[in-house]
C-alpha cells in the first residue's frame, strides 16, 4: 500500500485514477494544480506522484524543479498530452522517473506503481539495514561490561527474540533506556522496520492524541488534510513510549485499546486502523506511585509492564565508569578535531569518585566539556566541576542526602524558599503553606536571605 498523488487539472483523469488505485488499497490524493501540490508535499510525503506537465498557473517542469530544489526524493511520473518528447526528456532531466502519454491504458499505470512501490521498499528496506548492520551484531552504542550491564545485554538479547512482548524500562534519568529500547528494537525481527518515538512529556493531550494517531481532515480547525499518525507509521515496526508516567489519562484508555485490540481511529475518524507494532516504554518516575496517586490507570500498567528491566544508575557499577569516559574521549576527540591521548589519573580519580546522579548523561557531558576546554595531551578536567545533587529524586520528598562535600543548610533553605514562591506564583500566604510556616516566618526569612522578587 502506497499514498499516491495525482495533480492534474482535468477531472475526468483524476477520477480515473482514484476509481483505479483507491480499490487497490493505496491512499489517494487528487489535486488540480501545482501549487496545490507543493503545500500539500509540506504536511504529507506521498510515495509517488503521478505529475500533469500541462496545468493551469505553475506547469509540471517548475514543479519538479521546486521538488528537486526542496531536496524531495519523491518518485515522480509525468504524464503528457500528446508525443511531446521534448517536454518529457526536460522532465526526465529535472528527475522525474517515467512518464506516460494519454491517452494511457490502465495496465501501464498499475505495472508503474507496483514497480515503484517495490522500488521504494527495498530502498527502504536497505538504508535501514546498512545502519544496522553494526547495530544488530552489537547493542547499538551501550558501552559496560559490568555484571549489571550484562543482565541488561541478556535481558534485550530475550525479548528481542519474542517480537510482540511489550516491554518497559524503568532507571533514573541518563540511565540510556533509550538506547535499550533501540537495541531491542533492532534485534528484533522488527528492526528493518521503523523504530518510532515519542515523549509523551513534551506535547500537551490533544497534540499528543493527534500526533500518535492522526487526524481526519476537519477534525480541528487547523486540520486541512488528513494526517496520518506515528503509530500508523510504527506498522510491523516499534513504537518507543518515552516518560509515560507523564501520559494524560484519557490518552491512557485509548493506548490500552491499542494493545488489546490492535486498533485504533484516528482524531475525527471513524475507521478502525489495525497497526502490529511492538510497544516499549519507558519511564523515570516510579510508575507504582503514579498509581497510588491515581495519574496512572493500574490495567494499563499491567499490559506495559510484560517484561520489565530496570536500568543499574552509574553509582552501582563504577567499573563502567572509565570505559564510558574514555569511549566519550574518543568520539569528542573525532567531534572537535583534538588528539587528547588519554585521561589523567587525578581526572580518573574524581570520576569514580563521583556519584553521577545525572548518570551517564552527566558523564558525557562532563567528558564534552572537559575535551572542549583541555589544553594539554591528558584530559585533567581542571575546569569542570563536579557537584553531588544534595535534593534526591522528586519522589522522595524531604529525603536530602549529604555527599562528601557535606551540604550548606543556608543555601538549602534559601532555595526550597524561592523554590515555594515559583510554585505559589509569589503568593507569600500559599508559599509558607508550602513549607509548613507562619506568613510572618516567611517574611522574616525573606528578609533574611535577603530574598526579592
Ligand atoms: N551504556 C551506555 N553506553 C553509552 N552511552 C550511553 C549509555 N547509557 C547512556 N548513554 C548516553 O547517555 C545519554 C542518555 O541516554 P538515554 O537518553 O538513553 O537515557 P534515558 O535513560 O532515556 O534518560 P531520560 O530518562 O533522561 O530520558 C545519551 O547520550 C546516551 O547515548
Ligand atoms: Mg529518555
Amino acid at each position: 500500500m502506497a499514498s499516491i498523488l495525482i495533480i492534474d487539472d482535468d477531472k475526468f483523469i483524476r477520477k480515473t485514477f482514484l476509481d483505479l488505485l483507491a480499490p487497490k488499497g493505496h491512499d489517494v490524493f487528487t489535486l488540480e494544480t501545482a501549487e496545490a501540490g507543493l503545500a500539500f508535499i509540506g504536511t504529507e510525503e506521498p510515495d509517488l506522484i503521478f505529475l500533469d506537465l500541462k496545468l493551469p498557473g505553475m506547469d509540471g517542469l517548475s514543479f519538479l524543479e521546486k521538488l528537486r530544489l526542496k531536496k524531495y526524493d519523491i518518485p515522480v511520473v509525468v504524464i503528457t498530452g500528446y508525443a511531446n518528447v521534448d517536454t518529457s526528456v526536460q522532465a526526465m532531466k529535472l528527475g522525474a522517473k517515467d512518464y506516460i502519454r494519454k491517452p494511457f491504458n490502465i495496465e501501464e499505470i498499475l505495472l508503474i506503481v507496483d514497480k515503484i512501490v517495490q522500488e521504494k521498499q527495498r530502498d527502504d528496506q536497505l538504508a535501514y539495514f546498512q545502519k544496522q548492520k553494526d547495530t544488530i551484531l552489537g547493542y547499538g552504542d551501550i558501552i559496560g561490561n559490568s555484571k549489571p550491564m550484562q543482565n541488561i545485554y541478556r535481558f534485550i538479547d530475550q525479548v528481542a527474540a519474542s517480537p510482540k512482548t511489550t516491554v518497559l524500562i524503568r532507571g533514573e534519568t541518563g540511565t540510556g533506556k533509550e538506547l535499550v529500547a533501540r537495541a531491542i528494537h533492532y534485534k528484533s525481527e522488527r528492526g528493518n522496520k521503523p523504530f518510532i518515538e515519542v515523549n509523551c512529556s513534551a506535547f500537551q493531550e490533544t497534540l499528543l492524541e493527534a500526533e500518535l494517531f492522526g487526524y481526519e481532515a476537519g477534525a480541528f480547525t487547523n486540520a486541512t488534510q488528513r494526517k496520518k499518525g506515528l503509530m500508523e507509521l510504527a506498522h510491523n515496526g516499534s513504537f518507543f513510549l518515552d516518560e509515560i508516567g507523564d501520559m494524560a489519562p484519557g490518552l491512557q484508555a485509548k493506548i490500552l485499546k491499542v494493545l488489546e485490540k490492535q486498533t485504533f481511529r484516528r482524531v475525527g475518524g471513524t475507521k478502525e486502523i489495525m497497526v502490529d507494532t511492538r510497544i516499549i516504554s519507558a519511564s523515570s518516575r516510579d510508575i507504582d506511585k503514579c498509581i497510588k496517586a491515581g495519574t496512572f490507570r493500574e490495567d494499563l500498567y499491567y499490559r506495559l509492564n510484560v517484561a520489565t528491566v530496570e536500568l543499574p544508575p552509574l553509582r552501582e557499577r563504577k567499573e563502567d565508569v572509565l570505559i564510558l569516559a574514555e569511549h566519550f574521549l574518543k568520539s569528542y576527540n573525532a567531534e572537535f578535531k583534538k588528539n587528547i591521548l588519554g585521561i589523567s589519573d587525578s581526572l580518573k580519580d574524581r570520576l569514580i569518585n563521583h556519584s553521577w546522579p545525572g548518570n551517564v548523561r552527566e558523564l558525557k557531558n562532563t567528558i564534552e566539556r572537559a575535551v572542549l576546554f583541555e589544553q594539554g595531551k591528558m584530559l585533567h578536567g581542571e575546569t569542570i566541576t563536579l557537584t553531588e545533587r544534595s535534593i534526591k529524586k522528586e519522589d522522595e520528598p524531604g529525603k536530602i542526602s549529604i555527599g562528601d562535600q557535606g551540604v550548606s543548610l543556608y543555601d538549602l533553605e534559601r532555595s526550597l524558599i524561592i523554590q515555594a514562591l515559583h510554585k505559589a506564583n509569589y503568593n507569600q500566604t500559599k508559599a509558607a503553606g508550602l513549607l509548613g510556616l507562619t506568613r510572618e516566618t516567611l517574611k522574616y526569612r525573606l528578609k533574611k536571605y535577603k530574598i526579592k522578587h
